[in-house]
């Protein structure tokens, strides 16, 4: 059978391109045009990525109009609700949900890498006492290469599994350490027979002084919302981890890129802002200033957890995550009720009867929820993203063995549009005026 093509038209001078056209498992067609400079001379241009697919993957599926969401093929929703993170990170790594042997076995390993090198312990002494912890991790994540360069060669399979192992084990424990730093409480060493998200929470709460036994509803809401964050496809910090790794960087500085990009406020950095934000309302009876505010072109203020490149229609990591915050908020507080998400509710009911988001498809993201679920758990709100980047951990690394595997995989080396100065001469120092 032919290959279906698509024909582009050089209006300039009438001559045609014919262009393959690749087919996914599911979601859009897709057409090549890696020929197009050469038979050209022209570039395709795409800021923002809003029309490129810039690699093949086989991870995680969304269908942005529909609210889809799939890891490997397995809804997200029912992963948050029969799975466990670290199942689901196998899930991500292997393609695979395990059998209950490969399970134990991955957690048994998963569990005995979570301690960080004392020295690396000691990197923490040199940043200043007040720093955010998003900072810290970017640094302390970049340093582990020099930590553990026994695993470093990206060519051998058995190493790449190696750091990715060690990366998801020492996250939740470097982001404990980002934590006590922070509030200037000692760090405390994991502790193995607990499960992993219980294991983070002890390392966040406990003190020499005072064990931590975490809650068992507080465990397992973090650890679901550590599985809606676990992978996204080719978001901007995942894209960063592969662009990063193209050049065969080693995979410790390809996460601390992406835990950088992670951090702005468009992406990550969101569930911080929404608390700001609500913080900032203060009152149910402020929420409509702040919709007009955020229709408003010549204000800058946005709906933080609103909006979305991808999902259209509504995000489903949102209406899982709305769920998960009645919960712990039941178990939480006597009444169930949180005057900051009573506010979150509202804002929500107005913002999605308004003319201006239904018609700019604004609906509340998976971020809009999370930081009221961490506040209830007690985690400080510096700590959000950092939440968020444990989690996506498992992601980055799954994308990053992914890309290297790939045989054909090349540097990302993307060109542009210019629009500087042509070629001009010189001018000594003398004569400039
Ligand atoms: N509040 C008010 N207006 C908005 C918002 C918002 N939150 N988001 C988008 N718009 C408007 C925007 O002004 C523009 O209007 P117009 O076409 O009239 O000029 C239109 O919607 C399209 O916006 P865009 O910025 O071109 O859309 P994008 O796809 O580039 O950006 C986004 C997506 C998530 C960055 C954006 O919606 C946003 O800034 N949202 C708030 C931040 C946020 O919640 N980010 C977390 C994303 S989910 C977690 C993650 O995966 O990282």
């Amino acid at each position: 059978m032919e290959k279906e093509h698509v024909t582009l038209t050089i209006n300039s001078d009438g001559s045609s391109l014919e262009l393959p056209v690749l087919e996914g498992s599911t979601g859009p067609k897709t057409f090549d045009v890696t020929s197009v400079y050469k038979k050209t001379g022209m570039f395709t241009f795409d800021p923002g990525f809003m029309a490129t697919a810039s690699c093949r993957s086989a991870i995680t599926y969304i269908d942005g109009e529909k609210g889809i969401l799939r890891y490997r093929g397995y809804p997200i929703e029912q992963l948050a609700e029969h799975s466990s993170f670290l199942e689901v990170s196998y899930l991500l790594l292997y393609g695979e949900l395990p059998s209950a042997e490969e399970l134990t076995e991955f957690e048994y390993i998963i569990g005995h890498h979570t301690m960080i090198h004392e020295s690396l312990q000691m990197f923490y002494r040199g940043f200043r006492y007040d720093a955010h912890p998003m900072a810290t991790m970017v640094g302390v994540v970049g340093s582990l290469s020099a930590f553990y360069h026994d695993s470093l060669d990206i060519h051998n399979a058995r190493h790449r599994e190696i750091s990715a192992h060690r990366l998801i084990a020492k996250m939740p424990t470097i982001a404990a350490c980002s934590y006590k730093r922070y509030k200037g409480e000692p760090f405390i060493y994991p502790q193995n027979n607990l499960d992993y998200t219980s294991n983070f929470m002890r390392m966040m709460f406990a003190t020499p002084c005072e064990e931590f036994e975490p809650n068992p509803i507080a465990a397992k809401a973090l650890d679901k919302l550590f599985i809606l964050h676990a992978d996204h496809e080719q978001n901007a910090s995942t894209s960063t981890v592969r662009i990063a790794g193209s050049s065969g960087a080693n995979p410790f500085a390809c996460i601390s890129a992406g835990i950088a990009s992670l951090w702005g406020p468009a992406h990550g950095g969101a569930n911080e802002a929404v608390l700001n934000m609500l913080d900032e309302i203060g009152d149910v009876s402020n929420v409509e200033k702040y919709v007009a505010k955020a229709k408003d072109k010549n204000d800058p203020f946005r709906l933080m957890g609103f909006g979305h490149r991808v999902y259209k229609n509504h995000d489903p990591r949102a209406t899982i995550i709305r769920k998960v915050c009645h919960e712990v908020l039941e178990d939480m507080t006597d009444t169930g009720n949180s005057p900051l998400f009573e506010l979150a509710m509202k804002l929500e009911e107005i913002a999605l009867k308004d003319d201006y988001f239904i018609s700019h498809k604004l609906y509340p993201n998976v971020d809009f929820y999370s930081g009221i679920i961490y506040r209830a758990l007690g985690i400080p709100m510096n700590m959000f993203t950092v939440m968020f980047a444990i989690a996506r951990t498992a992601g980055w690394v799954a994308h990053w063995m992914e890309m290297i595997g790939d045989p054909d995989h090349r540097i990302a080396r993307p060109r542009q549009l210019y629009l500087g100065a042509t070629e001009r001469p010189y001018v000594p120092l003398d004569k400039r005026s």
